[in-house]
């Protein structure tokens, strides 16, 4: 389930940031790639914006993406887009959450994933945090974090498909707003593992991170 109804605003570039290209393909198509490649995919789910839609689907005739089943309307937060893909899939097994907006998932990982999920329920990928950590909610630091213990989250986030579908719907009817689907599993009290995932898998979310993505492109390529 890949949610690309976004808008992009931190982006700035006034149009939806996925649009934007990365070598020669819009940020987007390389992230499908991933999955279009990868034998362990069944099919893919895409969350957009209705004016989008037409775009979007030219662009998958274009670049040969033939694995998505379904095109559903997104909604105006992250999780309302993924919950509109969840009411699309309507078979069992372990589903996939990832970002459109990160290109440079890997496979190792996603395999990974696939099978903490089949075999527990629930798995994120992030990585250790790499600074030195402070809490400080007012701009004074109450506290120097424990750096072993945290992790910086990404997607893809994986889980049966039972277990995420009960932990949407809750979620939407106690009107609670997560940044992420583990929060929303979290809160079922099924316990969520990580996986240690890759620095390069960053989220297109800012102009620098443009600059970090052609560069990691290039050594994609050699
Ligand atoms: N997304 C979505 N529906 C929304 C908001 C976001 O499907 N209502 C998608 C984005 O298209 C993106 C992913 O969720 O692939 C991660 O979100 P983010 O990086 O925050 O993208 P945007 O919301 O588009 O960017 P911004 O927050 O800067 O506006
Ligand atoms: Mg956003």
């Amino acid at each position: 389930m890949i949610p690309a109804a976004g808008s992009g605003q931190r982006m700035g570039a006034g149009v939806n940031k996925l649009f934007l290209t990365l070598g020669e393909k819009p940020i987007f198509i390389h992230t499908l790639e991933a999955f279009e490649a990868d034998p362990l995919c069944a099919g893919i789910i895409l969350a957009v914006k209705n004016e989008e839609k037409q775009e979007i689907e030219s662009y998958l005739k274009q670049f040969a993406i033939s694995k998505v089943q379904a095109i559903v309307e997104g909604g105006t937060e992250r999780q309302y887009s993924v919950a509109a893909c969840l009411e699309a899939y309507l078979e069992d097994g372990v589903v996939l959450v990832h970002d459109a907006a990160r290109p440079f998932i890997r496979r190792a990982v996603i395999h990974a994933l696939v099978q903490e999920a089949a075999a527990h329920g629930a798995a994120i990928t992030g990585v250790k945090a790499k600074d030195t950590m402070k809490l400080a909610p007012t701009g004074i630091v109450e506290e120097t974090v424990n750096r072993d213990a945290l992790w910086i989250v990404q997607t893809p986030q994986a889980f049966r498909y039972e277990i995420l579908k009960k932990a949407s719907d809750q979620a939407i009817a106690d009107d609670f707003l997560g940044t992420d689907e583990s929060m929303l599993v979290e809160r079922t009290g099924h316990p969520v593992r990580i996986v240690e995932g890759t620095y390069d898998n960053v989220k297109m979310t800012t102009q620098e991170d443009l600059a970090i993505g052609e560069i990691l492109l290039k050594r994609v390529q050699q």
